[in-house]
């Protein structure tokens, strides 16, 4: 009997990736991993498209070689490139990474005189030269505010499009909480973090599950959830800087991978992913601002889900943290199209 032919399997198209500042420390920790498939899936083929600034060309130029030296069957093409209409063409994500880190005794929000002024251009070149189905991430400090700006100057993008990363403060939550209750960090489900990518953010355990529990019911120590936890979350990127001399960046790497998987894979039932999406109001925080919420994804579309109770202890935090972004927005009004 003859055997049926099987049918043959499209290969699926590559996608176009850019990464800005991928010279940079998480640049070098984050293009081979998005060059092996851990981001888009491990069928998925993409071309690399690396935007530096001209003085990072040559070390961007090392980086071309070693990737071209992994031989990764998905990386189907590679761009480097000074050149912001190069660098977007055609990209159905952008990975805003480029631009200057905090040093030492320094507040993210300490950046933005610095690196405002380079996610306006940006926003106009990914609007001009991106693909259509373009999603833009903001890495490159202060976040929230960066991408705000980008934004705005790019409005024939959808606002929904658009995410600033509060991933990294979400992962160092889950473990702190994971360490404190003695369990594997896959136990602890749902922590949400509100608002910015600062000192001000508030990491919220009051929603949190450990093993299917509220985590306030298997962690006795409330005095540690509400001052210790939060502080270290808070404060844990300052803390790597001074143990380092560096700030963070195979962990901000990392969370950049897991940032845009929660976005094209569907949340797991009673989890969140924490993403700084455009507000449209809800938990009444003021419209258009780049905020830290819970975010469940179905693959490819994303909403904020009601239902996480704020007690006056969390709707302060909420406040605070919602002044501080509103004192950045009215801080970089010029750059705002
Ligand atoms: P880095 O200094 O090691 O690298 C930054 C790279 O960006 C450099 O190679 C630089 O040449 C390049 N660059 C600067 N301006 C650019 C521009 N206009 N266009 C393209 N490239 C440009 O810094 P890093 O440690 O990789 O950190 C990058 C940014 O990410 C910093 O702002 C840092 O604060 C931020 N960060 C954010 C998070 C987060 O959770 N949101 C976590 C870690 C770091
Ligand atoms: C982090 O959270 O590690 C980064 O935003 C870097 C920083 O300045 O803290």
């Amino acid at each position: 009997m003859a055997v049926p032919e099987a049918e043959p399997v499209p290969e699926p198209t590559p996608l176009h990736v850019t990464i800005t500042g991928a010279a940079g420390q998480i640049g070098y920790a984050l293009v081979f991993r998005v060059a092996s498939g851990q981001m888009l899936g491990p069928h998925q083929p993409v071309i690399l498209r690396l935007l530096e600034v001209e003085p990072a060309m040559g070390a961007l130029e090392g980086v071309a070689m070693e990737l071209e030296d992994c031989a990764f069957p998905l990386l189907t093409g590679l761009v480097t490139t000074s050149d912001l209409d190069r660098g977007f063409d055609g990209a159905s994500w952008a990975l805003l990474v480029g631009s200057v880190p905090r040093k030492a005794g320094m507040e993210r929000k300490d950046l933005l005189e610095v690196n405002g002024g380079i996610f306006g251009p940006q926003g106009r070149a990914i609007a001009a030269h991106a693909g259509e189905d373009v999603r833009v991430l903001v890495v490159g400090n202060p976040c929230n505010t960066n991408c705000l700006i980008a934004r705005s100057n790019a409005p024939e993008v959808p606002e929904e499009r658009w995410f600033a990363m509060t991933r990294l403060d979400q992962n160092r939550a889950r473990a702190q909480l994971a360490a404190k209750a003695g369990v594997a960090v896959s136990e602890v489900a749902n922590v949400a973090i509100w608002g910015n990518h600062s000192a001000t953010q508030f990491p919220d355990f009051a929603n949190a599950t450990i093993a299917g529990r509220p985590a306030a019911s298997v962690i006795d120590d409330h005095e540690w959830l509400r001052g210790g936890f939060v502080t270290a979350v808070q404060q844990r990127g300052a803390a790597i800087i001074a143990a380092r001399g560096a700030s963070s960046a195979a962990s901000a790497a990392s969370a950049i991978v897991d940032s845009v998987r929660s976005v094209i894979e569907p949340t797991a039932e009673g989890d969140n992913a924490a993403l700084a999406v455009v507000s449209r109001g809800q938990y009444d925080i003021p419209e258009g601002l780049q905020f830290g919420f819970p975010v469940v994804s179905d693959g490819s579309s994303w909403r904020v889900p009601d239902g996480f109770e704020l007690d006056d202890y969390a709707r302060e935090k909420l406040r605070i943290t919602t002044e501080e972004l509103l004192e950045e927005r009215e801080a970089v009004q010029e750059l705002l199209a």
